[in-house]
């Protein structure tokens, strides 16, 4: 099959059919390091296809629901940026307000209506475990994009992405992730995914910001050694990704204690000139305070590069999926 601009896509299609097609996207523990080579390559070819020709009509004919009961920015217009430029449509619930759940529909409800009219379904939730309910209702596809403090999987798809494409590799590395690494569903699934490299994994946060008991037992369970510390400036020399996160207001049940935390790390120039200059400095965005925004033309920033990124991880994930050549 040839794309309407005349881009072959013919070399898709074996691959794409091996792993996902048909399946839900729900954790990391999902995939193997083939499969993630596997994806890094078709993204790689869904970017060459956007900056030669911007688009193609490989997923001309699908329908994605994204439905999304918390914000966001990224995910969901990346999502649908994905699926517009793979040639398919997009039905958006940006905002569940405005939707039927208002009236007290479920979750399960809402899924099975949206199944009558998409073929796959991406959805974030506050609700540690809502995709994998979803998944067991749905007959299509469920991709998770953020369940509470759970896990945020193609989110970690597209920071190991771009770990490699920026680094050139993984295995070796020392990756210290830094701030609330206990509501942060990013850490949890970036740091589970890690367990398939040989990595050096350091986790830098306040003490009632510390990874949970069950993501470091998972690491543990892998052979991993972690080293856990207060303070950035025990590995800014040492570390080759500085994985940046913000304090997640909205998981604090007391307001105070956020206030407490809330600016416990700020990334400055000053405190870059101690880091390597082969290094990067990753956040999963929206950020707050914790980068300064005079770092950003520092070209160890690799935040934004990491969010462009997104948008080829998801349309090698759409393409996976719906099994589409
Ligand atoms: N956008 C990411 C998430 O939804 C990180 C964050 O919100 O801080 O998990
Ligand atoms: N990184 C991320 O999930 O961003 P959004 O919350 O804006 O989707």
């Amino acid at each position: 099959m040839s794309a309407s601009n005349g881009i072959k896509t013919v070399g898709l299609a074996p691959r794409l059919h091996n792993g996902f097609y048909g399946k839900d996207i729900i954790s990391v523990r999902q995939f193997s390091r083939e499969d993630l080579a596997y994806i890094f390559g078709v993204a790689d070819e869904m970017r060459a296809v956007v900056k030669r020709v911007g688009s193609t009509d490989l997923l001309k004919g699908h329908v994605l629901a994204c439905v999304f009961y918390e914000p966001s920015t990224r995910t969901s217009s990346s999502f649908i940026a994905a699926m517009s430029r793979l040639g398919g449509s997009v039905i958006p619930i940006n905002e569940v307000r405005y939707s039927s759940v208002t009236k007290g529909e479920s979750l399960p409800d809402t899924i099975r209506t949206l199944e009558s009219y998409a073929d796959v379904i991406v959805l974030r939730h506050p609700e540690v475990g809502a995709s994998q309910v979803a998944a067991q209702y749905a007959r299509k596809p469920i991709i998770n994009a953020g369940d509470g403090v759970g896990e945020h999987p193609t989110q970690a798809l597209l920071d190991l992405y771009t770990i490699q494409s920026d680094l050139g590799q993984i295995d070796g590395l020392h990756v210290a992730m830094v701030g609330d690494l206990r509501y942060g569903r990013t850490v949890h699934s970036l740091a589970r995914l890690l367990c398939l490299y040989d990595v050096q994994m350091t986790f830098v946060s306040p003490e009632i910001l510390r990874l949970p008991l069950d993501v470091m037992n998972e690491l543990k369970a892998h052979g991993k050694s972690v080293r856990e510390t207060y303070d950035v400036q025990d590995i800014i020399a040492e570390a080759d990704v500085l994985y940046v996160t913000r304090v997640q207001r909205e998981r604090f049940a007391d307001q105070a204690q956020y206030e407490a935390v809330k600016d416990c790390y700020v990334i400055t120039p000053e405190l870059m000139q101690k880091a390597k200059e082969r290094m990067i400095v990753m956040h999963p965005l929206p950020r707050v305070n914790e980068i300064s925004y005079a770092l950003d033309d520092d070209p160890r920033a690799a935040y934004f590069r990491q969010m462009e990124n997104g948008m080829y991880i998801r349309m090698a994930l759409l393409a996976a999926v719906l099994g589409k050549a």
